[in-house]
């Protein structure tokens, strides 16, 4: 069996199902929060402990407002609306990327961080406001500024993710083949599923398939097996 540790995946296709369905991209991403409380339930059943999902990247904010409006709404309402389940879950929430919200959205983030923060079954880390460039050139400004070496290890503790095990598994919906700026330094060694399905179809059969591919492959890591 391969280890299984760290699931990370990209939500993509909430607003072209939206449109097709309801002619709404801010009901596509309404209908993709379903999606994003189905693999959290696999994620618990497989007992992954790490599932990074990608909310919200440093490139989103060229939307028009009132999308990133809706947004923020619907990712408010799904906190205020989760905690308690996932206190009860066992499932800590951490984000990664920046906060730069507005007051009331920060204010959130930070209690449902400090909420959840001792829980240990399963760690969600919830990609807001995140650009990967912008984490390693972070990570090697902090590492400048404390005068210490630049290295693999140095690096790898200074990004969003320290103290994260690297993603054994990155997957990509939407029928797009491409990273994003999403973890770009921690999926080096990560296998890549892409699913041709719109966020919100994807469904718990095709999460857990691609989990049973995934224990197929002979990871390598460069070595010869
Ligand atoms: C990509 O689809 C999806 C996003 C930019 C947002 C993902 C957000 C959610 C799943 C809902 C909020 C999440 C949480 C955890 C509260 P897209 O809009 O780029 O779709 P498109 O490629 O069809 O336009």
């Amino acid at each position: 069996m391969n280890p299984l540790n760290h699931v990370a995946i990209i939500m993509d296709g909430n607003g072209r199902w939206g449109i097709r369905h309801y002619n709404s991209r801010k009901k596509g991403h309404k209908a993709g929060l379903k999606t994003v409380e189905t693999v959290i339930k696999v994620s618990i059943e497989k007992k992954i402990p790490y599932l990074t999902l990608f909310a919200f990247s440093t490139e989103n904010w060229k939307r028009p407002k009132t999308e990133i409006d809706a947004l923020f709404k619907l990712l408010e309402s799904f906190l205020k609306k989760k905690i308690k389940e996932f206190n009860k879950n066992q499932i800590k929430l951490k984000i990664i990327g920046e906060k730069k919200f507005p007051k009331k959205l920060n204010k959130l983030l930070n209690d449902s961080e400090k909420k959840t923060n001792s829980n240990s079954k399963l760690q969600i880390n919830l990609a807001l406001n995140y650009g990967s460039k912008k984490e390693i050139i972070n990570a090697i400004k902090l590492l400048n500024k404390k005068n210490m070496n630049i290295n693999e290890k140095n690096i790898s503790k200074s990004l969003y993710t320290k103290n994260i095990p690297d993603p054994d598994l990155l997957i990509r919906t939407g029928n797009t083949k491409r990273l994003s700026n999403f973890l770009l330094w921690q999926i080096s060694y990560s296998e890549i599923f892409f699913s041709n399905k719109l966020w919100p179809d994807f469904n718990s059969n095709d999460f857990i398939n691609i989990l049973k591919k995934y224990q197929r492959i002979k990871r390598k890591f460069g070595k010869i097996l």
